[in-house]
């Protein structure tokens, strides 16, 4: 088969910076290196945070490794938001559209919190509606994260700041309202911009993100159906029997996988 030549070592790289961006960098690298296919894949999902940055860093080598760029060249690259596309461009690679690729071969995404079963919370940047629409397109859905993202039973035990939810901007009290009422979610809030409550941080799509808070989630499908029957939900955070696998970077540059 197919063997690294040029690209740069990750252990090496690891020796050197045992930091926090190490260890999203190395879960990003060895989650390209061990599941994209150069002769199978065309269509690549590109998601949304910090540590997908180095998904793309990463498809890039790849293009411009002499041995692979024959393959990589061909690759169609997905995004899930504006900093998804940016990141798609900056590094050199071929942007297109879910409209134009309604189905894609593989995606590389981020995470908030991943239990056990595979379970995320996701929209920790607010991109949870595209990057929905396309892990759900995509045949594997490979998720890149560092080691504080791991969850070792229950979503809502690391991940402190609550389930996001997009709501439509005209349906937000609404949805405020009944998560309060019919959910009894006794911490919601509508999700404001830096500096504090500058006013609603608008997503992508145009529309408002609310962080409903709800303890340790014992049954993540459950509250995930619960939410979306909410009039003016228009998806949420909550990421169920959608992951195939997950990358976890430590700071060391050793990688742990579930
Ligand atoms: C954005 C997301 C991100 O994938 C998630 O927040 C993880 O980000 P990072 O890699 O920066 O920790 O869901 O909406």
């Amino acid at each position: 088969g197919l063997k690294m030549s040029s690209l740069p070592d990750i252990k090496s790289l690891s020796a050197l910076h045992s930091t926090l961006e190490e260890a999203k960098r190395a879960a990003a690298y060895r989650a390209v290196d061990e599941n994209l296919d150069l002769q199978r894949h065309r269509v690549i999902g590109v998601g949304s945070g910090s540590t997908v940055i180095y998904v793309a860093e990463r498809l890039g080598q790849y293009l411009l490794d002499p041995k692979f760029s024959i393959f990589a060249s061909q690759f169609v690259c997905i995004p899930t938001g504006f900093q998804s596309k940016e990141l798609i461009l900056m590094n050199g690679l071929q942007l297109g559209s879910i409209d134009q690729y309604p189905t894609v071969d593989i995606v590389f995404d981020g995470a908030d919190e991943v239990d056990a079963n595979l379970q995320l919370i996701k929209g920790g940047g607010g991109c949870l509606f595209q990057e929905k629409l396309v892990s759900t397109s995509a045949a594997k859905f490979v998720v890149v994260a560092d080691y504080r993202k791991r969850s070792p039973k229950y979503l809502g035990t690391n991940w402190v700041k609550g389930v996001p939810i997009e709501v439509v901007p005209s349906g937000y009290v609404r949805v405020l309202k009944d998560l309060k009422v019919k959910l009894k979610c006794e911490n919601a809030v509508l999700r404001q911009g830096a500096p504090a409550k500058a006013g609603p941080v608008v997503t992508d799509n145009c529309n408002f993100i609310i962080d409903a808070h709800f303890g340790e989630i014992e049954d993540p499908a459950k509250l995930h159906q619960d939410i979306k029957m909410l009039v003016g939900v228009v998806e949420t955070g909550l990421f169920i029997d959608n992951a195939s696998k997950a990358y976890f970077g430590n700071p060391d540059g050793s990688v742990d996988l579930l």
